[in-house]
């Protein structure tokens, strides 16, 4: 059964393809924003913290594709939620993104030094401004994403959140699931080692794939996923567009899922919540 690109949820469509930019600076950014626009690709993941948001919102102006037609996300940095700057810091976003509203605005990390309620209530004043379609958090734990449901009336669409096949994340998966959210999956190709994997490495002899693609369909493929891929080298953006014309079975996928393991995590920064998965290994498709 083929794919659709996209995935249709809160009469949204979004893009289940995304490039991300972390890293991607100058230069580098624009040409490869501009040649993944080019390939094909209508969903664009940036953040305060990239220091690109100048470099995305050019090659997007540039290239002649029209705004609305493009699913953009930025992310607010912890300090501009700490300081109570987070309005004035979309307004800055969105001068150098060259547009009006993003598409989805999330909170990057939870912060403890202010009230989890206000800093949703802050995110709640930007979407109504207009300056945001949706809003949404990232690298949220199921206990967070329940307080906010608890505390607030917010519509939190989106938690984005480390996923690979190396890393568990069942219990953040069914909880947005449940709740109508949808996951994008950063670090979708756990940074590289995903390539090497022997796993995947003979699934994707079976499609004619790369191991590559293969991890990105295993994504893709399950529901509310999508996948925000990060590359610079054009070969790479190319070929990681090319998912949507072949089919993992199920067994395939839950052969792919048994490969979490609980050292799984790349992303661990000492301001990180407490994580859901913590004990557990494989995942079910
Ligand atoms: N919310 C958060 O806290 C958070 C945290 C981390 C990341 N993110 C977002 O998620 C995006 C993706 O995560 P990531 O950049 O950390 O890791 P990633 O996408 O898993 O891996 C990127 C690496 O894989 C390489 N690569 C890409 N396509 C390839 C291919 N087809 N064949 C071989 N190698 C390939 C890239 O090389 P080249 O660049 O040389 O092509 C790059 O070194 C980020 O860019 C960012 O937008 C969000």
């Amino acid at each position: 059964m083929p794919q659709s690109h996209t995935l249709a949820l809160r009469n949204a469509e979004i893009p289940r393809l995304g490039l991300g930019t972390w890293k991607l600076q100058g230069l580098f950014c624009t040409q490869s924003v501009s040649k993944a626009l080019e390939i094909g690709y209508r969903h664009i993941d940036t953040a305060q913290i990239y220091e690109n948001e100048s470099e995305v919102g050019q090659a997007i102006a540039e290239s002649g594709i029209r705004r609305s037609e493009i699913f953009l996300t930025t992310k607010i940095w912890i300090d501009n939620v700490a300081t109570g700057a987070a309005q004035k810091s979309v307004e800055e976003s969105l001068r150098k993104l060259k547009t009006d509203y993003v598409d989805l605005l999330l909170l990057h990390w939870p912060v403890k030094s202010i009230p989890l309620h206000k800093q949703i209530r802050a995110l709640q004043t930007i979407q109504d401004w207009g300056m945001t379609k949706m809003i949404g958090v990232s690298n949220y734990p199921t206990a967070l994403l329940q307080k906010i449901i608890d505390d607030t009336d917010a519509e939190i669409v989106c938690n984005q959140v480390e996923y690979h096949p190396f890393l568990n994340q069942k219990p953040v998966l069914d909880f947005t699931q449940r709740h109508n959210m949808f996951v994008t999956a950063y670090c979708p190709l756990a940074r590289g080692l995903v390539r090497s994997n022997p796993t995947l490495l003979n699934i994707a002899g079976h499609h004619g794939k790369s191991a590559g693609q293969v991890a990105l369909r295993w994504l893709i493929q399950q529901d509310n996923v999508v996948a925000i891929p990060k590359a610079e080298n054009p070969l790479h953006i190319d070929d990681n567009y090319h998912i949507f014309d072949f089919e993992l079975s199920k067994e395939e996928m839950a052969e792919i899922s048994a490969l979490a393991h609980p050292e799984g995590r790349i992303v661990n920064p000492e301001w990180s919540p407490k994580w859901d998965e913590e004990n557990s290994t494989s995942q079910a498709a």
